[in-house]
């Protein structure tokens, strides 16, 4: 096995920078080799095996490295949590996973669940074996502060202190928590918590430079995912690839074919009978809106947008009825849904913006 090497985070091009449109995966070799189907309660099988496969399937995982407080504020506790992720920006909502019930509460449910309150902290590789060192199951009372030798540093809207070595980290208040069952015993096996970011820190050396406020560097973040059994993953490579809107994708030309192809031509028109129209559904003529959901429809899925084009004096149309309209397909207008868009993707200005500062646009 090899020692750590200190690698520098660095930018590559795609596997196939110039993939078109509708050209599909860059390696189709494994496409067609047989997929094993696992029930996850099917015969001989154990909890324990759905634990192992999905862990080492669903990679990496950010680990969230979290910090609460006792009931009696006396004692502070820090673990790490790979089960946690952000779920929402507006507000900062991030979900934590803890892998046991209400009856045998992990220290971190039992604190957060007592307070309320808690932090949540990335790791980096500067600290990876000292944040590992943290999952050891100390009784409630011992901190794994002392025990790691990490540095606890008051926080200013929660009780938990965070971790000062870490260069990111959120003050998060509790919003909900949800217990989980298992199917094969009926047992409380888990409990996830949903908790809102209240405050953040960011160490003011890992900003990409002019972005201080917005946008941190992954080559000075350095974070530290998890993977399989107990196996840490880096980050020390990446690409960046311009985001896809419908607007200039459909003037090229593999894009055109695929729309033709598809009967999905930009000026073909869909007979409307398959459209139930829905309540508070505005119907302006020549309104642009987004009526995936409206259209239970293969061709609008491909598509996204439509331009609903009522006749003339549109009375008759009602909410509910069938209209006897045609669809057009154009170019989506509605900020936030713009099909360049993903959905994690904040309906704001940097949406397909290239990261600034350390790296090229131009790259992939
Ligand atoms: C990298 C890493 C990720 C972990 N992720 C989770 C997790 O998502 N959920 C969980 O219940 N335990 C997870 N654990 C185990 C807890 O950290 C461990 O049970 C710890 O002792 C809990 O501490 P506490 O009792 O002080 O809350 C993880 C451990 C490691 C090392």
């Amino acid at each position: 096995m090899n020692y750590w090497e200190d690698l520098e985070w660095r930018m590559t091009k795609t596997v196939s920078p110039d993939w078109k449109p509708g050209a599909g995966a860059n390696d189709d070799s494994g496409k067609g080799v047989k997929k094993v189907e696992i029930d996850p309660y099917g015969p001989g099988r154990e909890p324990r095996d759905n634990y192992k496969l999905m862990i080492s399937a669903i990679t990496p995982r950010f680990i969230g490295f979290i910090s609460t407080v006792s009931k009696d504020g006396k004692t502070t506790n820090l673990a790490p949590f790979s089960y946690t992720t952000m779920v929402n920006s507006d507000p900062p909502i991030m979900v934590v996973g803890i892998s046991s019930g209400m009856e045998n509460k992990k220290d971190t449910l039992q604190n957060i669940l007592d307070t309320g309150e808690l932090t949540i902290n990335v790791i980096s590789e500067w600290f990876l074996e000292a944040a590992n060192y943290t999952a050891i199951d100390a009784p409630l009372g011992v901190s794994e502060f002392a025990l790691s030798g990490l540095t606890p540093l008051p926080s200013s809207k929660v009780k938990p202190p965070h971790v000062a070595e870490s260069a990111f980290s959120i003050e998060a208040k509790l919003v909900s928590h949800h217990p989980w069952f298992s199917p094969a015993t009926g047992k409380n096996t888990a409990v996830t918590i949903f908790a809102e970011g209240v405050n953040f820190h960011v160490r003011e050396d890992v900003w990409v430079p002019g972005s201080e406020g917005t946008l941190v560097d992954i080559a000075k973040l350095k974070p530290v995912s998890r993977l399989g059994g107990i196996m840490y993953g880096r980050t020390t490579a990446g690409c960046e690839i311009p985001r896809a809107g419908f607007k200039v994708e459909k003037e090229r030309e593999e894009v055109k074919q695929i729309l033709e192809k598809e009967g999905l031509g930009l000026a073909h028109a869909i007979p409307l009978d398959a459209i139930l129209l829905r309540d508070g559904l505005d119907l302006a003529p020549q309104r642009t809106t987004f009526v995936e959901e409206f259209l239970p429809s293969v061709y609008v899925k491909a598509v996204g947008f439509v331009q609903l084009e009522l006749p003339a004096g549109d009375g008759g149309v009602q909410d509910g009825a069938v209209g006897d309209l045609a669809v057009v397909v154009e170019e989506p207008e509605v900020p936030g849904h713009d099909a360049g868009e993903a959905d994690e993707t904040p309906p704001a200005d940097h949406a397909a913006e290239p990261t600034k500062g350390n790296v090229l646009s131009q790259t992939c």
